[in-house]
């Protein structure tokens, strides 16, 4: 059983396809993707050793020859010696245009080998295999790519898209658990930016979720998926509607620079803690009410999120030093404030302008 959900993009649109067992499958649902029959398959090495049997086992099965290599797990994979070390290995073991490229593991993999996918031999096809929460629902999908440099993250890369992106469900029981919650964060931000009702269901099957329910999780990812295959579909470039993604981020990339997007505060915690914060300072402008903010701290809390600034990892946090990092940010225009705040539960946009005195306001009073 699985659910296809398509992504619109005219000449670039493809399928993403979730469920269980697509591993076994891969080799008849890629087959169609790979003219010489011949795949590139660029692994996590740590996914590569807990699930790169079932991959293999699954492409031999429809007859693909299967060229494996491996990058090593982590976010100082997505720098240019990796880029450059993965494009050469590629070229080495021959590939050539008509040849097909798959990205296995999270949304590292993903990034990675999507922009070397893009710009080896100038761009060959690619499909993504994501294999952490985070990555089925949010980072497979939509065609961003990059690495990270020492200015900064996500600052060169490619709007690159898949030819088709496989979410098998299995791969997340292996997941360990502070990155299943991690996935879980980018989730509920589904709901919090424009899906109240998808909210309400997360408030009631967070357990089942983070248990790994089948059901819960396929509904999940399909819901997620087809919220983001929309967004993506109206606006590939971020123009526009897409920026609605970053609910929570200017506030996450913030406590994500002071703490180094290291293995302490995960990005999706980060990402609760700023969505907690993107409510919080939109009761403070009197946009939401501060029963919306609360509710969104408390369950974002119970699902396991810690959303005290004081005992976040990293802490202590400074007001000032994080009003200066979120000014830095890319969203950051003029000097003014650009975020993602919100009228309601499942209600965000995007607020110009945004007031740094009250931002200021919020931080000093969360950070003391
Ligand atoms: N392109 C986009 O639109 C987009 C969107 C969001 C995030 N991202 C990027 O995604 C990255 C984060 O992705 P992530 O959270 O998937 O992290 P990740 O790729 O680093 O994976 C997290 C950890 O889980 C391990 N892992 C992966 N799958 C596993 C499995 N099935 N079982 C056991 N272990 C497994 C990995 O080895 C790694 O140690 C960041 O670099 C971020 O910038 C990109
Ligand atoms: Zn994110």
């Amino acid at each position: 059983m699985s659910d296809v959900v398509p992504v619109a993009l005219g000449a670039r649109a493809y399928d993403v396809r979730i469920g269980e067992g697509l591993l076994a499958r891969a080799g008849e649902l890629i087959a169609p993707f790979a003219p010489r029959g011949r795949v590139f398959v660029v692994a996590d090495k740590r996914v590569a050793m807990l699930h790169g049997e079932a991959l293999s086992a699954g492409l031999n099965a429809a007859g693909l020859d299967v060229v494996g290599l491996m990058i090593p797990p982590g976010e100082e994979t997505k720098s240019f010696q990796w880029l450059a070390q993965v494009c050469a290995e590629l070229i080495q073991a021959g590939i050539e245009r008509r040849d097909l490229v798959i990205a296995f593991g999270g949304g590292v993999a993903g990034d990675l080998v999507g922009f070397a996918s893009g710009i080896v031999k100038r761009g060959v096809d690619f499909v993504q295999i994501p294999t952490t929460l985070l990555a089925q629902v949010d980072s497979s999908v939509g065609g961003k790519t990059a690495i990270d440099t020492p200015e900064g993250k996500n600052l060169v890369g490619l709007f690159y898209q898949p030819r088709l992106v496989l979410a098998d469900l299995g791969v997340l029981r292996t997941l360990p658990e502070r990155e299943l919650r991690a996935g879980y964060a980018e989730v509920v931000k589904y709901g919090l930016l424009g899906d109240a009702a998808f909210y309400d269901w997360c408030e009631a099957n967070v357990g089942k979720l983070l248990a790994c329910e089948p059901e819960a999780l396929a509904y999940a990812v399909r819901t997620c998926v087809a919220a983001k295959a929309r967004i993506v579909a109206a606006d590939e470039h971020e123009s526009g509607e897409r920026a609605l993604l970053n609910l929570g981020h200017t506030f996450a990339h913030a406590l994500e620079t002071q703490t180094g997007y290291g293995a302490s505060l995960l990005h999706g915690e980060a990402v609760a803690a700023g969505m907690g914060l993107a409510f919080a300072l939109s009761a403070d402008l009197g946009l939401c009410t501060a029963q919306d903010a609360t509710r969104v701290r408390r369950h974002l809390a119970a699902a396991g999120f810690e959303m005290d600034l004081r005992k976040l990892p990293g802490a202590p946090y400074d007001a000032d030093a994080l009003l200066a990092l979120m000014s830095r940010d890319k969203k950051a225009e003029n000097g003014k404030l650009t975020l993602i705040l919100a009228r309601a539960i499942g209600a965000a946009f995007v607020q110009k302008d945004t007031p740094a005195a009250a931002i200021r306001a919020l931080l000093a009073r969360e950070t003391s």
